[in-house]
């Protein structure tokens, strides 16, 4: 039997992973997060003393010795790299530049492709990311392209890092968050754009609840057609 996927895709702090994460424990589905996987090959990539916005053949020597794997614990998912939990280490600000720069390499994404793919062929998945829709699961039965306006994705991923104890200032964040949005949608392969038959949300001024509402109506309409 065919599994059921649904792809979540969006620029960062649009609400994916809370939103899809909500919706995943409603449904009954495992929500995967694709870019913690991406995060955990930057900071291999930071660990390493490699520069990944410009050695991108130093980041490719590493790849063999990578091994990413995943696993579901009651507080989420965790990511492993070489067996070490880095769930948390992994969404420092820093990661997240250097995620967004290894996610430009064509072997870091044929490399985690295969992981990602082989989870939703076993299992109904919501799975979030940037090129879900488009590249991962061309056939899920429904995508979501999830945006809200830069400022206010901004503020909700500094709001999120100062609750987790993070020290960071805002105009930074903003900054990083232009970065990767520019990075992410301009790159060669598998840049983040909506797929054709994608549904665009557009969260901003929306509450969290607001937006998980929204969005488990649109899932439960298409899992009874
Ligand atoms: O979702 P996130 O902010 O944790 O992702 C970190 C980076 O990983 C993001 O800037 C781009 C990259 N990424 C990607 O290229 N493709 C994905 N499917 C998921 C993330």
């Amino acid at each position: 039997m065919s599994t059921f996927k649904i792809a979540i895709d969006g620029p960062a702090g649009a609400g994916k992973s809370t939103i899809a994460k909500s919706a995943a424990k409603e449904l009954g589905f495992v929500y995967i997060d694709t870019g913690a996987m991406y995060r955990a090959i930057g900071l291999a990539a930071i660990r390493a003393g490699v520069d990944p916005d410009k050695d991108i053949q130093a980041v490719e020597k590493l790849l063999p010795d990578i091994k990413v794997d995943i696993s579901h614990s009651k507080s989420g998912q965790l990511v492993f790299l070489n067996g070490e939990d880095v769930s948390t280490e992994i969404r420092l600000p820093d990661v997240s530049v250097a995620a967004s720069d290894v996610s430009r390499i064509p072997a870091v994404r044929s490399k985690l492709l295969d992981l990602q793919r082989s989870i939703a062929e076993k299992t109904d998945v919501i799975m979030d990311g940037r090129d879900i829709g488009t590249v991962v699961l061309p056939d899920a039965q429904l995508k979501i392209f999830l945006t809200a306006s830069v400022e206010e994705r901004a503020m909700r991923r500094y709001r999120e890092l100062c609750e987790k104890g993070i020290e960071c200032n805002f105009d930074e964040v903003k900054k990083d968050m232009a970065y990767r949005d520019k990075n992410d949608s301009e790159r060669d392969i598998a840049p983040l754009k909506p797929a054709d038959d994608s549904i665009i949300v557009d969260t901003t001024g929306k509450t969290l609840e607001e937006s998980v509402d929204m969005l488990l109506n649109i899932m439960k309409e298409r899992r009874e057609v």
